[in-house]
């Protein structure tokens, strides 16, 4: 116990059971859309448990994909974007011919999503295609027309925790997804 964290009264949006649900049906889709040897890339820090329950799923399904990260930050701490996109680990696999599968948390302004899909673009990926788990349904920012190829969920214009999420790295730990609700 540590009473200098009172527990926040969260919200609860996507439960665990309708989240494994849907984890199922992305993996059926993603399966009859993509080879055996694809290569998923994950945008740490927010994706890694979506993408550890997806590439399970995808094993499920007879896919063999590589992993690898790749580490962006554009949130710093807090709720807000810092509107630039920085690369903290890159990842370690030559993309050029290959089938790509990005994976992120939430796709919002789509700065972290266009910067990663340019990125593997542009080192000459044969196909690169995106899976993000919540898509809020917020305008992107200027300039940036982007929507994924897959999606979990719709989410509204909230900032939300858990199933990886995090404010100012707490909650990832969360089976759901919630957002605190404000007193
Ligand atoms: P974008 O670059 O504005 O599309 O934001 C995407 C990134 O911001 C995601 O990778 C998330 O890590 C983070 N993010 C955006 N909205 C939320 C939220 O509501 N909760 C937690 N993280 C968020
Ligand atoms: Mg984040």
């Amino acid at each position: 116990m540590n009473d200098l964290l009172p527990e926040p009264e969260i919200d609860i949006l996507f439960g665990s059971a309708q989240i494994a649900a849907r984890i199922e049906e992305l993996a059926d889709e993603i399966a009859t859309r993509h080879t055996r040897d694809l290569l998923i890339v994950p945008i740490l820090k927010g994706s890694f448990i979506f993408a550890a329950d997806l590439i399970r799923a995808l094993h499920d399904r007879g896919l063999s994909p590589q992993v690898d990260f790749l580490f962006l930050a554009s949130y710093h701490d807090g709720t807000t974007s810092s509107g630039k996109v920085d690369i903290l680990r890159d990842i370690e696999t030559d993309v050029a011919g290959r089938d790509v599968l990005i994976l992120d948390d939430i796709l919002e302004s789509g700065r972290t999503l266009r910067f990663a899909v340019d990125l593997i673009a542009g080192r000459k990926a044969e196909r690169v295609k995106t899976c993000v788990f919540l898509d809020k349904e917020v305008l992107r920012a200027p300039h940036i027309d982007l929507e994924a190829d897959y999606y979990g969920f719709k989410c509204p214009d909230l900032f939300v925790i858990g199933y990886g999420m995090d404010l100012a790295q707490r909650y990832r730990e969360l089976p759901f997804v919630g957002h605190i609700v404000k007193k």
